[in-house]
């Protein structure tokens, strides 16, 4: 496959360590073989996400200078609001500290507006952090997912696509009142940072319009989205990606956003709402004790300028060609190596299938986990487990919940690494492929409460 070289040049550099096979062995142990406990030092390429990991532009750098730090006004508010109303059409923005802050202000606001003793939320696919919130707040989170996103080997254009008819079903079995909200997830993380199609989009947030339901579009990676529609989908092809922005979110109601991916800045969130200018003034009312006072939300003013800016460069289609590009560069070698791998690769991440390519580890020795251990080991590459272990226990009988997909995200940060640590990940982790045979599970030394993937500790299997 060819790659697309970047379309940048590089002004600064962060050095990184390189670490012989001893030392991580070393890092590993004392960090009870969980990478999520490693020191960052320790890692030579950190695909652990592609949140605020991202290397800002030079025009961001300088707009960090560019900060008004009045506590209420600031410029930058103000110059955020104003990119939002022309990028998405939304009157009304808050900004917040991250995603799950503008999560964290919203639910409850339409879980009131529902007025339902029995409250439901239904997305293609809830995150994790959203379906927390939604939890947190006595509502229950629904995911109804297009079932080709399952079967990681065979081809979709659209795995990050809603079941229709699943979400139609869902709604009238749970009566269209208590449902609190449709949560549009773009692209959709869970299901491998897959696109969902515009009309897809339509669909859903017309079922959700036709029973009064409120349209909420989890934003992270909407210009990835926009970008694979432009690809994909027929009709789209001549359209600017600000175009087809523009029309996904005709279809929604309100946003949340992590702006730590797409717009490429380090720290920050929205919470942005068309026209319904009550639950705009509740969000206010919340924000101010849980984020901060309204112009600023748990934000600097020169961080809102950095999100001013990069929320116009996350949609230049070069560099998105490039940035998508990279992503399946990974992906296709690993292919040709032999590793399977969530097909076709999604925007932000290869996801590969433990499952498939360690079958002999049952669940809960954690495939996924150890295969990230394993990679680790042979690279100081640091990917991160989506399956058992994040997963956990069903409260109720304590057992280890039975996960569908057993994952290895390696997560590509933003305009951070070149395509020649592509190639060093691919080999690395077709070196682990190639003695997969030896490689044995994990156990629980530690075993968390609740979060374990966090601070879990565990060891090889006698
Ligand atoms: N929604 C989606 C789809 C996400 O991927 C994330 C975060 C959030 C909401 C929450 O945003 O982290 O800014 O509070 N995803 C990160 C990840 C953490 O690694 O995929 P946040």
């Amino acid at each position: 496959m060819k790659r697309i070289p970047e379309p940048f040049r590089i002004k600064m550099v962060e050095p990184i360590r390189v670490t012989t096979e001893e030392d991580r062995r070393k890092a590993l142990v004392e960090a009870g073989y969980n990478p999520f406990l490693l020191r960052s030092e320790d890692v030579y390429i950190d695909l652990l996400t592609d949140s605020g990991t991202g290397a800002m532009s030079d025009r961001q750098w300088a707009g960090l200078m560019m900060g008004d730090e009045s506590y209420a006004g600031s410029r930058n508010f103000f110059n955020v609001e104003s990119r939002v109303k022309e990028m998405f059409g939304y009157e009304h923005t808050i900004p917040t500290h991250q995603g799950r802050g503008a999560e964290q202000v919203l639910f409850p606001c339409l879980i009131n507006k529902a007025k339902s003793d029995n409250p439901v939320f239904i997305s293609n696919y809830h995150f994790d952090t959203t379906a927390a919130h939604v939890e947190l707040n006595g509502a229950r989170a629904i995911n109804t997912l297009t079932p080709e996103a399952l079967d990681t080997t065979s081809y979709y254009d659209w795995k990050g696509n809603f079941n229709l008819e699943e979400l139609e079903q869902t709604i009238t079995r749970h009566g269209a009142d208590n449902v609190a909200g449709v949560i549009i997830t773009v692209t959709c993380n869970s299901s491998g940072g897959q696109p969902i199609s515009m009309a897809n989009i339509k669909a859903a947030s017309e079922i959700a319009r036709k029973n009064n339901i409120p349209v909420v579009i989890d934003s992270a990676r909407f210009c990835e989205n926009a970008w694979f529609i432009k690809r994909r989908e027929q009709g789209y092809e001549n359209k600017s990606i600000k175009e087809i922005i523009f029309e996904m979110y005709s279809h929604g109601d309100m946003l949340t956003m992590s702006a730590k991916k797409d717009p490429m800045v380090n720290i920050g969130g929205l919470l942005c709402i068309r026209d319904d200018k009550e639950l705009f003034q509740a969000c206010q009312t919340r924000c101010v004790p849980m984020e901060g006072f309204v112009t600023y939300g748990g934000l600097a003013g020169r961080d809102m300028e950095a999100l001013a800016i990069g929320l116009e460069e996350g949609t230049d289609e070069e560099f998105l060609s490039y940035r998508i590009g990279q992503v399946e560069y990974l992906g296709e070698r690993l292919r040709e190596g032999g590793v399977p791998i969530q097909y076709p690769t999604g925007g932000h991440a290869v996801f590969v299938d433990a499952k498939l390519m360690l079958p002999h580890i049952p669940g809960h020795q954690f495939p996924a986990h150890t295969l990230a251990n394993e990679l680790y080991l042979e690279s100081g590459v640091r990917g991160v487990e989506i399956g058992s272990l994040l997963l956990g226990r069903d409260p109720a009988t304590g057992e280890q919940k039975p996960s569908s997909l057993e994952l290895l995200r390696l997560t590509i940060p933003r305009r951070v690494y070149t395509n020649d640590h592509m190639d060093y990940i691919a080999d690395s982790l077709i070196a682990v492929y190639n003695r997969r045979d030896e490689i044995k599970g994990l156990e629980f030394e530690y075993e968390p409460p609740v979060l374990r993937h966090f601070t879990a500790r565990l060891k090889p299997v006698a």
